[in-house]
Order: structure tokens, then sequence, then C-alpha cells
């Protein structure tokens, strides 16, 4: 049937199948009334009354139909998933949102991606906190989407379902050598810092003096930092304490970060580099010459570039200023961009156990500006290395082979949220539109896609009939062996951790077991 509005349907198959209505069924008191005339105004006085009891009654019903919550469910609990149910509970006084994680625990990157030193920018979690709390809007810890429930089994219990599953991968180097010990994603370095469960054990050794960073976006500048800050200076942070201890015990002096382009095309922004010009016991190393003829060429690049490049010009070509200077000069530790060098191969070391390096094809721009491409010129450079991070982007995942998948693009293709050729889904976030842009972003596209679902509920474009929302799902869970945690169980967690945490002085030690987690809930 062609749902011109689903709510009108319900009303009109319900018209046909209801059950008789109280106080709908004939009454016999035309004859009472012929036997007792002087009842008759009593009972034409019942009669009437009877008849509003009907009136009211359908009215009730109607109401009841036309207010049958529209079910949503939403799969992922990073700023997508939580900013797309705010705005999907603000505008629709009815709508339910059931956000299922894959973790035992919320809020995405802004927990396991957000760097420790960074306090500022986990004050999002307050936000979603209101929403998880609200009575329309439930979370579904520890329930992997595509593995303890197929998504075609969401969208037949929900009216919609949004996926906002974040990029979860690494973009690989498809370099040779890149599986050797000593190199690591900063993905994964990144979630062993922040206590992501499936990174604890990895314990980087930092033995060596020199770590490479390849790509030079604002996460290779978070590793970079965390590798570099003085210990002390992160103890009162959420940093767990394990990667505390191995970051005390560590022997790292120089961190270069490698860019396959120029000084003009960083990924990175102006404040995170103002940080690490900033970084106490550390001193930037500059090649003046990557920067000759700079000066001219940012006369007319926007703004915000023009001022990050200014920045880079000056640290790179004037003497440090007296505060600076000071800072610097007893520094022992040291961090560098390196320009125009694409990975090309992880050196081994002579007995080919590990990284002791890496070749870099030195490369040349074609074209300018933001687009300029890099090419190899056929010289090489082998910078002497015993850790490697590799910091080229991250990459979402295929979901459900139900659900399209653009490999190349590493999103779910989409119109502004809608996914292409299936009715009812929706996708916000990273896995919408790749694995760029920070929270702020996240926030106005996740907006986005609850606009435009709700303009389909509106339409009519959606299921018609009640849907049976978590329940269903639910029963399916519990046959399969899966126990979802809530959001007070969140909160059970959350006070443990903020408990651990004291004793230190740090605003929580986190929870890196989901063994323990669960034990701690009585599961
Ligand atoms: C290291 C790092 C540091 C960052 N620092 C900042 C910063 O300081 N400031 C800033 O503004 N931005 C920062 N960003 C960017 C910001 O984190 C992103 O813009 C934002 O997190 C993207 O939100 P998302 O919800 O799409 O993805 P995510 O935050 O990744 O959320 C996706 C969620 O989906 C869950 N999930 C995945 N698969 C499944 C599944 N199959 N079933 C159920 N659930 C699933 C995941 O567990 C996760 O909770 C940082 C990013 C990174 C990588
Ligand atoms: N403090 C913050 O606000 C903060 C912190 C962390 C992350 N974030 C945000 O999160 C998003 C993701 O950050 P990100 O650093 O992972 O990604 P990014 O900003 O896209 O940077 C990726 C870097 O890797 C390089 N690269 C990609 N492929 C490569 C290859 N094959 N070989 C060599 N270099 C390669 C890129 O160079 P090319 O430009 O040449 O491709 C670029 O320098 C960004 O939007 C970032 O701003 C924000």
């Amino acid at each position: 049937m062609a749902p011109r509005c689903w709510r009108w349907w319900h009303w009109s198959t319900w018209r046909r199948t209801r059950p008789p209505l109280p106080g709908s069924t004939p009454t016999s008191g035309g004859s009472d009334e012929v036997r007792d005339p002087a009842n008759a105004k009593v009972l034409r006085k019942k009669r009437r009354r009877g008849q509003l009891g009907v009136k009211l009654g359908k009215l009730h019903l109607l109401t009841l139909l036309l207010e049958q919550p529209p079910q949503i469910c939403v799969v992922g609990s990073g700023p997508a998933g939580f900013y797309t149910a705010q705005h999907l509970l603000k505008h629709h006084p009815q709508a339910h949102v059931d956000i299922y994680e894959k973790q035992l625990v919320p809020f995405g990157l802004v927990r396991f991606g957000v760097a420790p030193d960074h306090p500022e920018v986990k004050n999002v979690i307050n936000t979603f906190t209101q929403t998880a709390r609200s009575a329309r809007c439930a979370f579904r810890g520890n329930v992997v989407v595509g593995r303890d429930v197929a998504v075609p089994e969401l969208r037949a219990a929900y009216h919609a379902v949004v996926l906002s599953y974040g990029a979860e991968d690494h973009r690989a180097l498809e370099i040779p050598g890149e599986e050797l010990p000593g190199v690591f994603s900063a993905r994964a370095f990144v979630g062993w810092y922040n206590g992501l469960p499936e990174n604890r054990e990895l314990a980087p050794d930092l033995s060596c003096d020199t770590a490479v960073i390849l790509g030079q976006g604002n996460v290779a500048l978070d590793v970079a930092r965390i590798l570099l800050t003085p210990p002390e200076h992160l103890e009162k942070t959420d940093i767990t304490e394990a990667a505390l201890g191995v970051l005390r015990q560590s022997r790292v002096k120089t961190v270069w970060i490698v860019g396959r382009r120029g000084p003009l095309q960083v990924a990175f922004t102006i404040k995170e580099l103002r940080e690490m010009i900033q970084l106490p016991g550390t001193r930037p190393i500059l090649d003046p010459a990557d920067f000759l003829g700079l000066q001219d060429r940012i006369k007319d690049v926007p703004r915000p570039r023009k001022r990050l490049t200014e920045l880079l010009l000056r640290t790179a070509t004037e003497k440090p200023g007296t505060e600076d200077a000071a800072r610097q000069a007893p520094a022992s530790r040291a961090w560098g961009l390196r320009f125009f060098r694409s990975p090309q191969q992880v050196l081994p070391s002579p007995d080919g156990r590990r990284a002791a390096g890496i070749r870099l094809a030195v490369t040349r721009l074609e074209g300018v500006g933001e687009a300029a491409r890099a090419v190899p010129t056929g010289d090489t450079e082998d910078l002497p290395c015993g850790l490697v991070l590799s910091s080229v982007g991250y990459k979402s995942r295929p979901i459900d082979p139900s659900v399209p998948f653009d490999p190349k693009l590493g999103v779910i293709p989409n119109m502004e949220g809608r996914v292409v050729d299936v009715p009812g889904l929706y996708c916000s976030g990273w896995v919408k539109r790749g694995p760029t842009g920070v929270i702020a972003t996240t926030m106005t596209d996740s907006f986005l896609t609850g606009q435009m679902l709700l303009q389909d509920l509106k339409a009519g474009l959606l299921p018609p009939g009640p849907r049976p929302g978590y329940a269903a799902i639910e029963a399916l869970l519990s046959s399969r062996g899966v126990q979802p945690v809530s959001f007070s169980d969140w909160e059970k967690l959350d006070a443990e951790e903020v408990s651990r945490g004291k004793g230190a002085g740090k605003p929580r030690e986190k929870l890196l077991d989901p063994q323990e987690m669960l034990g701690l809930l009585g599961r």
C-alpha cells in the first residue's frame, strides 16, 4: 500500500476492525420511554451522556492512535548518535529513541579519542547525558549491530534506523614492513592511552630514542604531544594508569611528524600547533629551507590557513622570544616537521624482528594550494627510528550486507543523511561524510540527518502502523545470549571510575576490562 499517511491508514484500519467502544451497544431506551413517560427526561439525559461518552472515547482513542510514538533506533553512541537523538527528541514530542552501542560505555571518540589533556572538549558528555536520561531515550550498550543483531532486524522493529557508527578502522599504509613490531596505527595508540578495551594490551615499547609519526593531522599532533609531555603533567588527567606507567619509562627524545606534502598543506590546526610549540621540556625543529618563498604565497590563502602558515613560518625562521627561548634552552626532547616525504617501506632491524627505520620517498608538488598532489621525485631518504606511528586517517567498515557501502570513500552513500535506495535508513557523523571534522561539524551534520528523518515522517514516507521497537529486539538479543546494559548501568560504572580516580587526583580511572565491568554490574 502506498503510505499516503501512515497515521490515517492506521486510523481507518482500526475503524474497520475495532472492538465495540464502551457505551456503544444499542440500548432499549426507546421502549422504556413509551412505558414510563415520566422517566423520559432522565433517560434522554442518560442517552446524551452516553453519546458524549462515546464521542469522548473515540476522541481519546483517536488521539492515542495519532500519538503512536515513532520508534527510532540509532546505532552508535558517539557525538553523531547523541546529536541525532537530541534533535529527534527535541523536535518530535512523542518520538522514542533507542541508542545501540557495541561498547559497554557510551560517548565514542569523546571517551576513546579526544586527548586526556583536553578535558574541556569532553564537556559535551554533559549534554549527551541529559539526552540519555530523557524518558523517551534509552541506551542499549554491549550490543554489536551487524553481529548480535542485523540491520534488517532493526528495520523491522523500528520506524527508522540511523547508522552513526563512526570510523573504527585505520587507513593502512600498504607498504612493506607495516606489520613489523614497533609499527602501530595512531588509532590503536590513542585507544591504548584512552582505555579502549581492545587496545589495553598494546604496551608499545618506548625504549627507543626516535619515533616517527606518519601524517600531519590533528591526531598526529595529539600522539606527538602525549609522547613528549612530561608524564607529571598527565597525572591529573583521565589517561589510564597503565599508559602513564609506560610513558614514565619512555626514552623517546625526538618525534618526527612526516608529511607527504608541504607546509601549506598540513592538516592540523593552529591551536594544536601552538600547544606543540609551547610544550614544556621540548623544542621544535623546522627547516627554514622548507619555507622559502612561502611568505609571498600565503597572501591569497584563506585566513585560517594564512594564520597557521605564518605561525609555522615564524617558528621556522625567527629566533624564539625570551619566554620561548628560556623554555626551550634546557629542553631534553624535540619534535620536528618533515615535509615532502612519503612513506615507502618500514625498515627492519638487522635480525628482522622489529622496525628500525623508515624509508621515505622524496616528493614534489604538482598543482597548487590544498589540491596540490605529492609525486615522487625518485629520491629516497632513510630515517632511523624504533617506533613508527601511522596517522594517515581513520576508516569506516561496512556494517551489514544489506547496507550499501562505498569502499573507496569509506562511507554509506547518502543524500543529506538519507541512505541511497533504502527508505527508512539514515546515517550521520563520520560514517556519513568520512573520518574528518571536529565534534561541532559532527553536530551540524547529525542535526541535518535528524531533520531529514522528521521531514520523511511528516510526509508519511516511513512505515505505517505501530512498531514494537526494543521489545522485539530484546527478545532476539536474549535468545542469542547478549546482555545489553542501560544508561543507569553506565552511571554505576562512571561512579566507580570516578571513585578509583579520586585517590590519585584524577577525574577518573577508566575501567579497561569488559568482564570486570559486567562483574561490577552483577552480570
Ligand atoms: C584521536 C581523535 C581525537 C579527536 N579529538 C577531537 C577534539 O579534541 N575535538 C574535537 O572537536 N574533535 C575531535 N575529534 C573528532 C571527533 O571525535 C569526531 O568528530 C566525532 O567523534 C565523530 O563522531 P561519530 O559519532 O561519527 O563517531 P564516533 O565518535 O567514533 O562514535 C561511533 C560510535 O559507534 C559505535 N559503534 C561502532 N560500530 C558499532 C556497531 N557495529 N554496533 C554498535 N555500535 C557501534 C562506536 O563504539 C562508537 O561509540 C577527534 C578524533 C580523533 C580520532
Ligand atoms: N584537537 C582537535 O580538534 C582534534 C584532534 C584530533 C583529531 N581531530 C579531527 O579528527 C579528524 C581526523 O584527524 P586525522 O589526523 O586522523 O586525519 P586528517 O586530518 O585527515 O589528517 C591525515 C593526514 O594523513 C596524511 N595522509 C593520508 N594518507 C596518506 C598516505 N597514504 N601517505 C602519507 N600521508 C597520508 C594526510 O596528508 P594529505 O593531506 O597529503 O592527504 C594528512 O596529513 C580531523 O578532522 C581532525 O581535525 C581534531
